[in-house]
């Protein structure tokens, strides 16, 4: 495979709507969609059901021996991760496994053991990455670097809504809070924090609907890559 593969990195914290608004602009792009947070949150899922403690680094270092993490795509290009080939695509959403995720994710082990996956990904296909260190540390050579963001009490009113229309609402202020917690967790770690990389394009999606954000970020991508 000589082609150049294209590749388009997504950062910033969480709740900002990256991922929906990444998915729905891969999809009108034609390029594949990677959620690497889904990989984290694999790893946290495996850590919650061996009872480990997720900032416990030796136990979750030997945890890692005995994992398969995989990503595959359905017939709709939906992303799937597998767990020793498990399908956990569901699992991975509870929201108590946002902790485990953001807790594994600050091990240097946990992130030297999934970065091979994420840059085959880009190797292989033309991809919309989003993450936390995809423009920083994945995809340095990324064709386009976005720091997607928004206040935090707009991704905690964000989440809030979408908790509420799942059937499983929370209470605002404690959503706030986690949000916080969750910022502060991933951008004070040592190994990777999350941060703009310097070339970067900052866009703030605070107070837009989805489809001015939607909009935005298609325009941003198309100019950078000329498709
Ligand atoms: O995007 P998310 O909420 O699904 O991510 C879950 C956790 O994984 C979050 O706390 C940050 C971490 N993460 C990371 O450290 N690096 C990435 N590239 C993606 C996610």
């Amino acid at each position: 495979m000589s082609e150049k593969r294209r590749a388009v990195a997504i950062d910033g914290p969480s709740g900002a709507g990256k991922s929906t608004l990444a998915r729905a602009v891969a999809k009108a792009l034609g390029f594949r969609y990677v959620d690497t947070g889904a990989i984290y949150r694999t790893v946290g899922c495996a850590a919650k059901r061996r009872g480990l403690d997720p900032a416990d680094a030796n136990a979750i270092e030997a945890l890692l021996g005995e994992l398969k993490v995989e990503m595959t795509y359905d017939a709709e290009g939906l992303q799937h991760m597998l767990l020793n080939g498990e399908d956990v695509t569901g699992e991975i959403r509870l929201p108590e496994i946002s902790l485990y995720a953001s807790r594994v994710s600050a091990i240097p082990a946990v992130r030297a053991f999934l970065l091979e996956m994420q840059r085959e990904m880009a190797r292989r296909y033309d991809v919309i990455m989003d993450g936390r260190d995809i423009g920083t540390v994945v995809l340095p050579q990324a064709d386009v670097k976005i720091f997607l963001t928004a206040s935090p009490e707009d991704r905690a009113r964000r989440r809030y809504l979408e908790l509420q229309e799942r059937g499983t609402p929370q209470d605002y202020d404690q959503l706030l809070a986690e949000t916080r917690e969750r910022d502060y967790n991933d951008s004070h770690r040592s190994s990777s924090p999350l941060r703009p990389a310097a070339d970067a394009v900052l866009l703030d999606t605070t107070g837009n609907t989805f489809a001015q954000s939607c909009a935005l970020l298609r325009q941003t991508i198309e100019e950078r890559l000329d498709v």
